[in-house]
């Protein structure tokens, strides 16, 4: 039986094709194209936008993905997280322009734009902190520079983002890095693939 597995495009792609490489399950570099579906060393891999991995993987159409710790985290899927593939790194914070940084840790309600608005909600929550959460799918720095919230809750990788958009660091909520996720029905039935491609990867 053949392993499908759902690999996001994006920033993960290359560090993802890298990893495989290196561990030898893949020979050649797969191109992030137009082609979604690529057989390649006897693996069917679909190559789907970061945030759809778990998707996939608890339909059960993917029996492995490589995902954030920060997608994990945002939609609690139901699926078993095999391994810490100690790729891409990155944070989760919160952050505003330099000038809201003293204000932020006296608010008692603060609005918030983000694309992760389970996260939001519960950190502000578990910090007894009410707050409105605003839903973007992307260009998330661009909402308290133009006034449609105060802080962004989102990722920061290199920072640039940040950076050109006059906006800093004002709490960490946590650390985000990928790992390797597998369908629950998958683990039972397909466990030999499974467990052979796990340990190829250790
Ligand atoms: C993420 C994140 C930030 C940026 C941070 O977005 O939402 O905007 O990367 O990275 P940096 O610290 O290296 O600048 P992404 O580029 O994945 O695209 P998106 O906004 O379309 O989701």
């Amino acid at each position: 039986m053949s392993l499908t597995l759902a690999i996001p495009k994006g920033r993960l792609f290359e560090e993802s094709i890298k990893l495989l490489k290196e561990k030898g399950i893949l020979h050649a570099d797969l191109e992030e194209g137009r082609k979604l579906l690529i057989k390649a060393n006897g693996f069917n891999f679909l190559l789907v936008k970061p945030a759809d991995v778990t998707v996939y993987v608890e339909n059960g159409v993917a029996d492995l993905g490589i995902v954030g710790y920060d997608v994990i985290l945002e939609r609690e899927p139901n699926l078993y997280t095999l391994l810490d593939l100690g790729i891409g790194f990155c944070k989760i914070v919160v952050a505003g322009r330099q000038e809201s940084k003293e204000k932020y840790f006296k608010e008692t309600y603060v609005k918030v734009a983000t694309k992760y608005p389970r996260i939001a909600r519960r950190f502000f929550s578990q910090k007894g902190i009410r707050s409105k959460i605003i839903y973007l799918s992307g260009s998330v720095e661009l909402a308290p520079t133009i006034g449609l919230s105060d802080y962004i809750l989102d990722i920061v990788q290199t920072g640039r983002t940040l950076k050109e958009n006059k906006l800093i660091v004002i709490e960490e909520v946590t650390t985000s890095t990928a790992r390797l996720v597998c369908n629950k029905a998958s683990y039972r039935n397909k466990r030999e693939e499974i467990m052979d491609f796990f340990n190829k990867l250790m």
